[in-house]
């Protein structure tokens, strides 16, 4: 079994601490390459996620989803950054066309690492590797006396035992400001 975590996100806030939260503990775990799958219906905040990642990577500028182009490459400071949103792909194999694979290769001795975050993962069937972890977003309604709003919940499931001690230390840094779920 994968081990999984759950986090709640009242607010728009807390999805881009959550990104600037992941960003620091990839940087610290010092993996060439990392793979997230961003998975969660419309308008979840998969990109608001990204625009996380990104901004603790250094990116101050405008972070849309690369709906129609389907990759949008970022190259930072530390790292480069691939954003994929794969939703318009009509068959899997039209990733063969773009090159996909190469996105994936590990970055040679003294290239900066990458991350590769890919929104719609499901639309890319066989072409995409096993991701190092996985970030499914959902609706949670929050009650707060009279007044509602509704917030996310971020279920983590981490596939690669590598990142398993750097997950686990920033979930409790996370418990500790108290944003686990219940
Ligand atoms: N934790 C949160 N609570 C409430 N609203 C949020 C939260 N996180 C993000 N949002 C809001 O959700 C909306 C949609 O976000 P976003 O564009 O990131 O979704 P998406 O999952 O990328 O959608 P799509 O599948 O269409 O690409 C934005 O208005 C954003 O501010
Ligand atoms: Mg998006």
């Amino acid at each position: 079994m994968n081990q999984t975590y759950c986090i709640e996100l009242p607010g728009e806030s807390a999805t881009l601490t959550l990104g600037k939260a992941l960003s620091e503990m990839i940087e610290k775990q010092g993996k060439p390459l990392v793979v997230i799958f961003l998975l969660g219906d419309l308008g979840m905040g998969k990109t608001t996620l990204s625009r996380g990642i990104l901004n603790a990577s250094g990116y101050r500028g405008n972070v849309k989803s690369p709906t129609y182009t389907l990759v949008e490459p970022y190259e930072l400071e530390k790292r480069n950054l691939f954003h994929f949103d794969l939703y318009r792909l009509g068959e899997p194999e039209e990733l063969e066309f773009m090159g996909i694979r190469d996105y994936f290769e590990q970055p040679a001795m003294g290239e900066k690492p990458s991350i590769c975050l890919l929104e719609w993962p499901e639309k890319g069937g066989d072409y995409l590797p096993d991701p190092d972890f996985m970030v499914e977003l959902k609706l949670k309604t929050n009650t707060n006396g009279s007044q509602n709003s509704i917030g996310r919940t971020a279920e983590i499931e981490v596939l690669n035992k590598e990142l398993e001690t750097g997950m686990s230390a920033l979930i409790s840094r996370l418990t500790q400001k108290g944003i686990t779920c219940k």
